[in-house]
């Protein structure tokens, strides 16, 4: 395994921002990665998968290891399931797409979301109604201190909205090495509730959806709202949907009657940061070469040269004039690495 140093991290960040790492390696073995880990003269360690969910700032003075681990395997299967274990480095739409060839039922809401499948848990990602946990089993995953391969089930994990055991205890403590999901082989359940979906499908005059139905609507929605990181640096959804209290959501509601929310239960409620921060006047906006999705308010853009403290400041800026107008504390969902 060959150890880069003064490594440009552009094409490894879907931001393509031209950071530095001072060191580079890439493991394709689950024996190259714990060797790499047990090496004491690289005191700090950053992986990376896809490069989707992370901004990272100029110089980073440390290893990166690029986990490239591939290969999928059915594990188990009757007439209903199959349970399918995907290596860490799969890239996570063309998983999606091979889960649709063989007609397993599971991921089509999750169609065209960038990034690994091996970086999926840690955020637990989502979109139109359905979440990883929905059809994760287990994980494996290398514990950084001992270098020992262990399994986390799925009460391991500790799955939330956009949030697992990954971000809170186990924060930067495993490198996840596969995935194994379970999905239907029929029956499928299919979740077109969302909004979006069904004015798509109605678009399409598709009344019964298949999988593959939900899958294209979801794509044709994703691909007129979300910008294509080969285009357009991003990282998807930049801030969370703030989760806030019964009381701090109806004086935001009686000054904001028009503002659309979701009841999580009778305490919670969850607001749009894309709503907040298109009210704010933000949405479109573009500050030198970082931006504001001109679709998507939640989706901050790299025209071409941004740098990370140039997200970073637009970032906060955002933040200072939601809470300024709503009282309201939005915050980002990408991992920032500095
Ligand atoms: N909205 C606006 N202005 C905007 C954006 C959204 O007013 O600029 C409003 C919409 O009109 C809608 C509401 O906000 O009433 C919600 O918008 P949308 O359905 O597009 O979903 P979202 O809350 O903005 C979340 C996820 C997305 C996921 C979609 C669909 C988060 C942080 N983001 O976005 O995830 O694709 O729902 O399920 O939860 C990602 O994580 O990278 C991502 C794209």
């Amino acid at each position: 395994m060959i150890v880069l140093e003064h490594f440009s991290l552009k094409n490894y960040n879907t931001f393509s921002i031209d950071a530095t790492a001072r060191y580079f390696a890439e493991v394709t073995s689950i024996e190259e990665l714990k060797y790499i880990l047990s090496k004491k003269n690289y005191p700090r360690k950053i992986i990376i998968g896809g490069g989707s969910n992370m901004l990272l700032s100029d110089r980073i003075d440390a290893l990166f290891v690029h986990v490239d681990l591939k290969g999928k395997r059915i594990l188990s299967e009757s007439d209903e399931t199959v349970q399918v274990q995907v290596m860490a480095g799969e890239n996570w739409h063309e998983l999606v797409m091979w889960t649709l060839d063989n007609n397993f039922g599971g991921l089509e809401n999750m169609s065209l979301i960038p990034g690994n499948t091996g970086t999926a848990p840690i955020q637990n990602i989502g979109a139109y109604g359905v979440e990883l946990k929905d059809c994760f089993v287990s994980c494996d995953a290398v514990r950084i201190v001992d270098q020992e391969l262990v399994t986390l089930t799925k009460e391991e994990c500790k799955f939330g909205y956009r949030d697992s055991f990954f971000k809170n205890e186990g924060k930067d403590k495993f490198v996840i090495t596969s995935v194994t999901f379970s999905f239907t082989k029929k029956n499928h359940q299919i979740n077109s509730g969302y909004g979006a979906i069904e004015e798509q499908l109605q678009k399409e005059s598709i009344s019964i959806p298949t999988i593959k139905d939900i899958s294209n609507a979801v794509i044709a929605i994703r691909q007129s709202k979300l910008p294509d990181p080969k285009v357009l640096g991003n990282s998807g959804s930049f801030f969370k949907n703030p989760i806030v209290s019964k009381e701090i959501f109806e004086a935001f509601i009686s000054k904001n009657a028009e503002a659309p929310f979701y009841k999580i239960t009778d305490e919670l409620y969850k607001i749009p940061a894309g709503w907040l921060i298109e009210q704010c006047g933000f949405k479109g906006k573009r500050f030198g070469d970082a931006g504001v999705h001109k679709n998507q308010a939640l989706v901050l853009v790299n025209y071409d040269k941004a740098t990370g403290k140039e997200i970073l400041d637009l970032a906060a800026k955002i933040i200072e004039v939601v809470k300024t107008k709503f009282g309201i504390e939005i915050s980002p969902e990408v991992n920032l690495i500095k």
